[in-house]
């Protein structure tokens, strides 16, 4: 028992990088610190929904308009630990904001779902430097 309390304070200060999200709990009247997603945890949860909805939208053969509001604030949140954004994390953040900006210059479907699969190389190529644990998740974006 004791072995899984340790295991369960580890995971919980490794946090986002490397475990799925837990489901949410029942709203209590204190939520721990740790428990509070960073600035750049909230855009990337953001980013993740927008896609998938962009997703859905594609595959009906139709073209999202949607442009992210949060997602330009990469370069300056925090993050949840500071290595999080070590060093080189900023060219693969324009370069990701660069490949993101073409999926809103899309005029047909065809080139959306393209641009829209380079973004999620472009969020994959990151995760891979900085934060390995979501990208099983952010692969299950990519359109076939
Ligand atoms: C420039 C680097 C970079 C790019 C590009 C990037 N991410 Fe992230 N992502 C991170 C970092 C760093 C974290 C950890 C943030 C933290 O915990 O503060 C993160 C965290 C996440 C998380 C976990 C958030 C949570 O609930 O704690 C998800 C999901 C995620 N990213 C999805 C995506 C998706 C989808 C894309 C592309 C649309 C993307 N990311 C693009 C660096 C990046």
């Amino acid at each position: 028992m004791k072995k899984f309390a340790v295991l369960g304070i580890l995971a919980l200060l490794i946090f986002s990088c490397q475990q799925e999200p837990a489901a949410p709990k029942k709203k209590q009247g204190w939520t721990p610190e740790l428990d509070q997603p960073s600035e750049l945890a909230l855009i990337m949860r953001d980013m993740n929904s927008e896609a998938l909805n962009r997703k859905a939208k594609l595959e009906n053969g139709e073209l999202d308009p949607t442009l992210s509001e949060t997602l330009f604030d990469m370069l300056t949140a925090h993050p949840t630990k500071p290595h999080m954004k070590g060093e080189g994390f900023e060219p693969y953040a324009k370069s990701f904001i660069g490949i993101y900006n073409q999926i809103q210059s899309a005029e047909d479907v065809s080139t959306q779902i393209k641009a829209h699969n380079n973004m999620v190389d472009a969020c994959v190529a990151c995760h891979t430097q900085f934060c390995d644990g979501p990208i099983s998740r952010i692969e299950k974006l990519y359109i076939k």
